[in-house]
């Protein structure tokens, strides 16, 4: 199927569009390059062999982009496109607030127009907040999230669930993400934080490139396995993999619904730090910080409902999610900035 992926250019954005082509479906990315850079496009091709349709356009363009909708036609969407850090929605809420609900509701309404119905969409794992505990089942208990950037995933989530209940036709998949890792194998493609990494892996990964002195372990008196923060780490070549699964699933899906995809299992900050130093051969200096506020001591998948409907699940541990993230790091020492990849 012809698939429109925006924030195709971004790190799980270009993992999946790699996925997508490798599996036979037609891509084309739109993007704005706000987090990204044009220079992925060239590197989807290189990995695949083939290079997928691109329009470069802001959602926020509402008339510029139904109408690029139009001449594209895609037969589903995926969604990448929106804000993603964190600390820095607490410090402008309304930016988050604007940017991430407003591009959803321009691609929604050139949805509409042009009666394409079939929607994968990124959430987040913050959606279940702290007033549970892991793992973490998808409808157990109602969302609620610790920042704003969490809460606009709430809230699309339920605006996405809304609009499909009102309209027959509408086939969409909620996907939860927990914390992605990792790089496609060649090296090619990979995360590439624009300043100060807000994320554990690409702030290590920074370290043992000796670009930043040491990693700041946010609080080591948790109640967790050894008192630092546990996450469900997962590669992101798995995750794109789930991307694909749903998308293939979609028109089994009436309405919308939700999929966890985890590993189900709890990596501690320590016990990442040691991934890495294996997986890099070199000593990861660590020096223990406050807490960060709005952590949660402790997140991992239910994995049963995407296994079960999906027919998904992930292969790759936190071995390999370290060996290829330091992989792409050394072959691009400065991300996509300059294309100096050193083979
Ligand atoms: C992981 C663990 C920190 C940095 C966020 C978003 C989530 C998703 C992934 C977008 C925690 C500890 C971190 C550091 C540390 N993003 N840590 N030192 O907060 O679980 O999830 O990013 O979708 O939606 O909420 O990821 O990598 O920031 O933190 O000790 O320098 O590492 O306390 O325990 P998080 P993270």
């Amino acid at each position: 199927m012809h698939v429109l992926v925006t924030g195709g250019a971004g790190f799980i954005g270009s993992h999946t569009v790699v996925a997508l082509l490798e599996r036979g479906h037609q891509v084309t990315i739109v993007d704005d390059f706000e987090n990204s850079s044009p220079r992925v496009i060239d590197r989807i091709e290189q990995v695949t062999g083939i290079r997928p349709g691109f329009v470069e356009i802001d959602l926020l363009d509402e008339p510029g982009f139904r109408a690029a909708f139009g001449s594209i036609a895609p037969d589903a969407v995926t969604h990448f496109a929106g804000l993603k850090a964190v600390g820095e929605s607490v410090a402008d809420p309304l930016r988050y607030y604007a940017h991430n609900l407003g591009t959803t509701f321009s691609l929604l309404n050139a949805m509409k127009a042009h009666d394409t119905k079939a929607l994968v969409f990124s959430s987040s794992a913050t959606v279940y907040g702290h007033e549970q505990q892991p793992p973490y089942v998808e409808d157990a208990a109602a969302l609620t999230a610790t920042s704003p950037y969490g809460m606009s995933k709430v809230m699309l989530e339920r605006i996405l669930t809304d609009v499909a209940d009102a309209e027959p036709g509408w086939h969409i998949a909620l996907l939860r993400y927990f914390n992605p890792v990792g790089a496609h194998e060649s090296g090619l493609i990979g995360e590439a934080p624009l300043g100060a990494p807000d994320n554990l892996a690409p702030y290590i990964v920074q370290v043992a490139l000796g670009r930043r002195p040491h990693v700041r372990v946010f609080g080591d008196d948790y109640p967790t396995k050894d008192g630092t923060g546990e996450r469900d780490y997962i590669h992101v070549v798995d995750l794109a993999a789930g991307h694909v699964a749903a998308l293939e699933k979609l028109a089994d899906v009436t309405g919308a619904r939700a999929w966890n995809l985890g590993t189900g299992r709890g990596t501690s900050v320590t016990q990442l730090l040691a991934a890495f130093e294996a997986a890099t051969g070199r000593a990861i200096p660590a020096v223990v910080a406050p807490r960060r506020s709005g952590d949660v001591p402790r997140s991992w998948a239910d994995t049963t409902r995407a296994e079960a409907e999906l027919g998904w699940s992930p292969t790759r541990g936190v071995a390999e999610m370290a060996r290829d993230a330091w992989r792409w790091q050394q072959q691009n020492p400065n991300g996509y900035a300059a294309d100096d990849c050193v083979s």
